[in-house]
């Protein structure tokens, strides 16, 4: 629909988006589970070390990619190369942000139903054997996994339909700071129970000699999820940007504030986990297996267990708006239609594409894709090769065909000054190329 493009109100609303989006269910519930089963403290410091080289630069160029076209993502490759299909790049940001969001949706819904079984008491005395029978009787139940999915869904369109200052803007602002409080409470009793020292450290140090493919690979995908990079989530937040908001320092800034709640999200899982005795390494049952039974062991648990899982669906939540609002900022230029009804198609879509993966863990878990539950294929398909692929492609785009001579004059507009341009124009048209091409050459072959 024509008129004036939607901005952001306030950058302070800019920087609350752009968090919100980035800290989730990757930072809460796939960051430790990954860094559990990779053994500890050298996952975080591969994990760092990518930040640097890749995720700061790759978001500062996707962010400028967006504010340069002010338009839908596949409309921004068009506007500044016309003559070339880039555009595709666009394509396949949707259907993998479809795709992210059909099986994010299954996952935060399990979240929500948690807050609903502490709330209830179902953990008060859980002991092993129950904790693990009351997450899988829950998840191979065959509609009630779909009921809480369809929930979130509906909760994540309602507010992308009211729009970025009114929907998305207003929903992060108030409900990031929550988050935060919910954070430091939950913080704070887990480093307070006796032995949380022993896994403080297992998850602090690392140990260089344990670095493989594996954990590389592992780590360069979450660095793409947890930023919310290489599907144009970053790129369509940059639309909506004003011109003389400070790109290199925004993408500093929340980068900072993504890995910072990682890490503490860690520090509230890994030292608990340790303190009770449990086993770090147990894959995504991490939180809805082995967290409930840190909660049915310290005194108000169900409150705490309840918010913990309060605070996993609204970090859910903001980062499910900007995938969905990817999707529906694209159909609604495209097709012609209204946010409203773009909305309401794209979360349909989503729910469809998300009974797969709701279903592999119970009727279709004899139906393995690659060796993988669909559910985990969906998510080994988007975060280790689509959302890196997309990303080489973008890299390339800004690299070699857009330069980073123009991109400069855009990032600079306002008096801006960008001191690292040098340095991240060397990332861009050759480190991240590389880099990216080889972990994912070497990824698919593994
Ligand atoms: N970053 C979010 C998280 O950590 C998920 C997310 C939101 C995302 N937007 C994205 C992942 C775009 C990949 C691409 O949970």
């Amino acid at each position: 629909m024509a008129g004036p493009r939607e901005k952001w109100n306030s950058r302070l609303g800019f920087i609350m988006a752009t968090v919100g989006s980035a800290i989730g269910l990757g930072n809460i519930w796939r960051f430790p589970t990954a860094v559990g089963q990779s053994g500890g403290g050298v996952f975080l410091f591969i994990y760092l070390l990518i930040i640097l080289i890749i995720g700061i630069p790759l978001m500062i160029g996707e962010l400028t990619i967006g504010r340069r076209g002010q338009s839908n993502i596949v409309n921004v490759f068009k506007k500044i190369k016309p003559t070339r299909p880039w555009w595709l790049i666009g394509v396949l940001g949707v259907v993998t942000g479809l795709i992210i969001l059909s099986f994010y949706s299954v996952i935060a819904g399990w979240s929500l139903s948690y807050i609903y079984k502490f709330s209830s008491g179902l953990f008060r005395t859980a002991e092993a054997a129950q904790a693990e029978e009351i997450f899988s009787s829950f998840v191979s139940h065959p509609w009630l996994p779909l009921f809480w999915q369809m929930l979130f869904i509906i909760l994540t369109a309602a507010i992308v339909i009211k729009g970025i200052r009114r929907g998305i803007e207003k929903a992060s602002t108030t409900l990031m700071p929550l988050m935060f409080i919910l954070l430091f409470l939950l913080l704070f009793r887990s480093l307070t129970l006796e032995g949380a020292v022993t896994g403080l450290w297992w998850f602090l140090k690392p140990d260089l000699s344990a670095v493989n493919l594996g954990i590389i690979l592992g780590a360069l995908g979450q660095v793409f999820f947890s930023l919310s990079l290489g599907m144009g989530a970053i790129i369509t937040y940059g639309s909506y940007l004003s011109r003389d908001d400070n790109i290199p320092e925004s993408s500093f800034i929340i980068s900072s504030l993504d890995l910072g709640i990682a890490v503490l999200a860690g520090l509230i899982i890994i030292p608990a986990v340790f303190a009770f005795d449990l086993e770090p390494g147990t894959g995504p049952p991490l939180i809805f297996i082995t967290l409930p039974l840190v909660f049915a062991a310290i005194p108000a648990g169900d409150l705490f267990g309840a918010l913990f899982f309060l605070l996993l669906s609204i970090a859910a939540l903001t980062s499910a708006i900007s995938i969905l609002e990817v999707v529906v900022a694209t159909f609604k230029d495209i097709f012609q239609q209204t946010r409203k009804k773009s909305s309401v198609i794209a979360a349909f879509l989503v729910f469809l594409l998300g009974v797969p993966s709701s279903l592999s863990m119970g009727i279709l878990d004899d139906f393995l894709l690659l060796g993988f539950p669909f559910l985990e294929f969906v998510d080994f398909l988007s975060a280790i090769i689509l959302l890196p692929l997309i990303g080489l492609l973008t890299a390339l785009f800004l690299g070699w065909v857009w330069t980073p001579e123009k991109s400069l004059v855009e990032i600079e507009q306002h008096g801006v000054r960008f001191k690292l341009w040098k340095p991240w124009s060397v990332i861009l048209k050759y480190i991240l190329p590389l880099a990216l091409a080889y972990i994912l050459i070497s990824g698919i072959a593994a």
